[in-house]
């Protein structure tokens, strides 16, 4: 059954008030539900429900014959339901059967764990019978009851409304919340967890406690965390004008934990991944993963909890606003230069893959059969780009106006895309319903750049042009509004100021071009030679660029861009041209020789940061590169040709130099946490991996000596993955796996760096791992960590020409489907490129694919994947 945007209506139904009496237990809980609801109509009063027992049923205080309600495989109609009812249901669930990590369940084992909720998207109709939908939003009062001994925290999301002892070594807890919230921001916990606090003053002067939950001997690993959300929410008072609004704020880490991390409001709850760190079990990137995902959760008070979604097909306008809030505030807590390009990476290698293959869609998708399938890169990284496209537009003045606007208008509503759109526009007077044709329209547009220069007249004319392809069910596509970011530089690398057609004088050295229809034309005036231009500078618009540039034109860029995103974007350019002409023989390349020209000279600059180097020195992911590529992909091919891509850089920089800077580097290296030593760490993994190319003895003994000595996670892990590709492997394994069995996300790493070794024989290392005694197939964590590391980030190794790789990995994805279906519908879609393959790798993922699809029992999550993906 599809669910469509264009069939949406108002519920019949709302909801004013909730009140739920839970009594909590591993085997069975007992959850009571008041719903005081609201409604102009005689239709019956539909609740969603999924997996409940049924054990009361009450009409304003009358037990409902059966005749007046009807139960259904997805929930309860009932009839003769009047403006103002008070609706009564006793549910029974079992926490520790729910295996799908969705409802209530338990997290670790029954003697020990805990139990804790995740409602989002529909989650709450497996706690209790509710209308489950965003678009109603109702006030919480929330009371838990729960052994002493082994549940003594109990948490729910709201302020704190009295606690007492009850008979039998029980006791109870309740919480209020008086903001209107849409049910899938519920949120309970209860168990042994042990907490630190903080005190924090919001600007608006309320005073809140700051609560971070954890398992003993984890909660020593929450004070990053603490630090970060206290960063996160100053700034949004600062940069936003938002301010808590409750006395208490709880963050609760769990190991089983299907997505990063949810914002149930007042009581975050986050995969353990996002919210523990420390230095020995930490790398650099997961301390800021854990910075952003706090930020993220936090920001989600305002954007997507005070002002929701008013249905799912809306996910954007919560998500990519965020992921934008998100994005922007650690650019300001860290590098902002080194943040963009590691989210443009993360764009192309995660969307614009998604978007070309069989599962693309708009940003707010059209229809849906599983909305758990739509929490994707597109919804996310490319709604981010598009909310900052429109603030880009805006500029950050009247950005700022517009979201206050935006926040003012729609607070406590569940609202619409269009409804942020007329806030941004209507606050300054502009029209922005153009960009609605973003969020429509899948596929990434091609924006093709042609620069003529005209000596006579000094005349520089850029003609803009932009097409967008077919995509799964979009034939046809709209121009859509792309602003792109120009600068021209003169031939010595010198910016020149600018002058466009109708400006009386040259001023400034960067203009927004805004290409609004399927072609457009630019003229800059008094342009004293054929320049080079900088096009689409900051990633202005998620587009694929398309410019004949001169190889050498590339190299100046990359060396003399004030702009460091910049430099790294010309890079890219010449390095992927370099792949092109090494996958087709050719290893005498302009674009090679002017990349491997251009870094070697750079390599030993001391005025370049040494972590913009490290991106410098490396060209984009196998993934990435496979893009390039029309028809009939041979992963192999695509390894050796990026491979090949390395090997040049290194011989051309040299064995010497590159030994001589990873030992000076490492003659300083520091275990703290502060910028200059975690840029020193990024650039130590590039050079090793580019020492290994030329000199595999060399790298492999600094790696030996590395993993030995680090005292922090990224030296080590980089030492690991290293030692992995030479005869020490099982050794470094074993030494790794010794020191790190207590660590579950240490662990992750250890299945990770193995599940990654390229080559058609990781096959075997990963069916082994399968019986290691720390791998289970109900943690997503782990799951991801070696299936999915392995599916997703070792393409020779998955894509095996045997095809074996694609028969393991669709045979656990039955297991796991009868397990979790979300991890399974997760994982199915490391199959997305499968189309474009060569005919044998084709041939044998279809029929893994297609065998799989057949199976009976599949959950509506893997056949929705499944579905897509085979017809796609
Ligand atoms: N809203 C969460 C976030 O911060 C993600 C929750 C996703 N849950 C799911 N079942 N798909 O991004
Ligand atoms: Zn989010």
């Amino acid at each position: 059954s599809l669910v469509r945007l264009s069939e949406y209506t108002a519920p019949d139904w709302r909801v004013s008030s909730v009140e739920m009496e839970v009594d909590l237990d591993i085997a069975s809980s007992r959850i009571r539900t008041r719903l005081t609801v609201h409604g102009d109509t005689d239709r019956p009063l539909h609740l969603d429900g999924e997996d409940l027992e049924l054990l009361e049923l009450k009409l304003d205080g009358e037990t409902l014959a059966d005749a007046h309600y009807r139960k259904t495989d997805s929930g309860l109609e009932i009839d003769g339901v009047r403006n103002g009812s008070v609706i009564e249901t006793l549910v029974r669930v079992k926490p520790a059967e729910n295996t799908k990590l969705e409802g209530l369940y338990l997290s670790g084992a029954a003697d020990t764990g805990f139990l804790l909720t995740q409602c989002e998207a529909e989650g709450f109709r497996r706690i209790t019978f509710f209308p489950d939908r965003p678009d109603v939003l109702a006030t919480y009062t929330v009371t838990l009851r729960a052994d002493r001994a082994r549940f003594p925290v109990l948490l729910a999301g709201g302020n704190p409304d009295g606690a007492g002892d009850l008979d039998d070594g029980r006791h109870w807890a309740r919480f209020v919340d008086p903001h209107p919230k849409p049910c899938y921001l519920f949120a309970l916990v209860a168990g042994r967890l042990q907490k630190i606090s903080r005190a924090y003053r919001t600007a608006d002067g309320r005073d809140v406690t700051l609560n971070l939950w954890a398992e003993a001997g984890a909660i020593e690993q929450c004070g990053y965390a603490m630090d970060a959300l206290e960063r996160a929410m100053r700034w949004d008072e600062q940069t936003y004008g938002r301010n808590y609004d409750l006395d208490v704020f709880h963050v609760v880490a769990t190991h089983d934990f299907n997505m990063g991390a949810m914002e149930n409001k007042g009581l975050n709850i986050f995969n353990a991944k996002y919210l523990l760190a420390a230095p020995d079990m930490s790398t650099d990137d997961e301390y800021r993963h854990v910075e952003a995902v706090v930020a993220h959760e936090y920001f989600h008070n305002w954007s997507g909890n005070r002002v929701t979604c008013r249905d799912w097909f809306q996910l954007s306008l919560k998500e990519g606003l965020t992921v934008f809030r998100e994005q922007s505030f650690s650019a300001d807590m860290n590098s902002a230069p080194i943040k963009r390009i590691e989210d443009v990476s993360l764009l192309r290698r995660a969307q614009f893959t998604e978007d070309a293959g069989p599962l693309s869609h708009p940003v707010r998708p059209s229809e849906y059969r599983e909305i758990n399938n739509f929490y994707t890169a597109t919804v996310y990284e490319k709604g981010s780009e598009l909310v900052r496209m429109i603030a880009g537009r805006l500029g950050a003045e009247r950005f700022r106006k517009g979201m206050d606007l935006y926040f003012e208008r729609h607070d406590g509503d569940a609202a619409t895309l269009e409804d942020f759109l007329a806030a941004l526009g209507e606050a300054n007077g502009i029209d922005l319903t153009p960009y609605l044709a973003w969020y429509g329209q899948a596929g990434t547009p091609r924006l093709r750049a042609l620069g003529e220069y005209d000596a006579a007249q000094r005349r520089y004319t850029l003609t803009l042009r932009q097409r967008t392809p077919a995509t799964p069910g979009q034939p046809h596509k709209q121009p859509v509004p792309i602003p792109v970011r120009v600068a021209l530089f003169d031939r010595g690398g010198a910016m020149l100021p600018l002058q466009l057609q109708g400006e009386t004088e040259a001023s400034g050295h960067e203009r927004v071009l805004e290409l609004d229809g399927v072609e457009g034309e630019f003229v800059f005036e008094n342009v004293p030679a054929a320049p080079i231009p900088s096009l689409l500078r900051g990633f202005s618009a998620p587009v694929v660029l398309e410019h004949d540039y001169l190889p050498e034109d590339l190299a100046t860029l990359l060396r003399a861009d004030p702009d460091g995103f910049n430099r790294w974007a010309a890079g890219q350019q010449l390095s992927s041209r370099a792949f092109d002409a090494l996958l087709a023989g050719d290893a005498s390349s302009a674009a090679l020789r002017a990349w491997c020209d251009g870094l070697a000279s750079l390599f030993d600059d001391t005025e370049l940061d040494p972590a913009l180097l490290a991106e410098l020195l490396m060209p984009a992911a196998e993934i990435e590169l496979a893009e390039r590529i029309e028809q009939d992909v041979d992963p192999d091919a695509v390894r050796a040709a990026r491979e090949a891509l390395l090997h040049h850089l290194a011989e051309r920089i040299g064995g010497d130099r590159l030994e001589s800077r990873f030992d000076a580097l490492q003659s300083v290296a520091s275990d703290d946490l502060d910028a200059a030593s975690q840029a020193r760490r990024r650039l130590k993994q590039a050079v090793l991996r580019l020492l290994h190319g030329v000199r595999p003895q060399a790298a492999l003994q600094r790696a030996d000596a590395l993993h030995a000595q680090a005292g922090n996670m990224t030296d080590r892990l980089l030492a690991l993955q290293m030692l992995l590709r030479g005869p020490q492997a099982d050794a470094a394994a074993s030494a790794f796996r010794q020191r790190h069995h207590a660590q579950p996300l240490a662990m992750d790493k250890w299945f990770a760096a193995q599940a990654q070794v390229a080559g058609a024989q990781t096959l075997d290392r990963v069916q082994a791992l399968l019986h290691d005694d720390a791998f289970t197939l109900r943690n997503p964590n782990r799951v991801h960590a070696l299936l999915g590391t392995f599916a997703r980030s070792n393409p020779t190794g998955f894509h095996r020409a045997d095809g074996a790789g694609y028969r393991f990995l669709t045979a656990k994805l039955a297991e796991i489907d009868a397990l979790n279906p979300q991890v399974a519908a997760r994982l199915a879609t490391a199959f997305n490129g499968w189309h474009r393959l060569e005919p044998m790798r084709r041939e044998a993922a279809h029929d893994a694919l297609a065998t799989l699809a057949s199976g009976n029992d599949l959950s509506r999550d893997l056949a929705d994947i499944l579905q897509r993906a085979l017809e796609g």
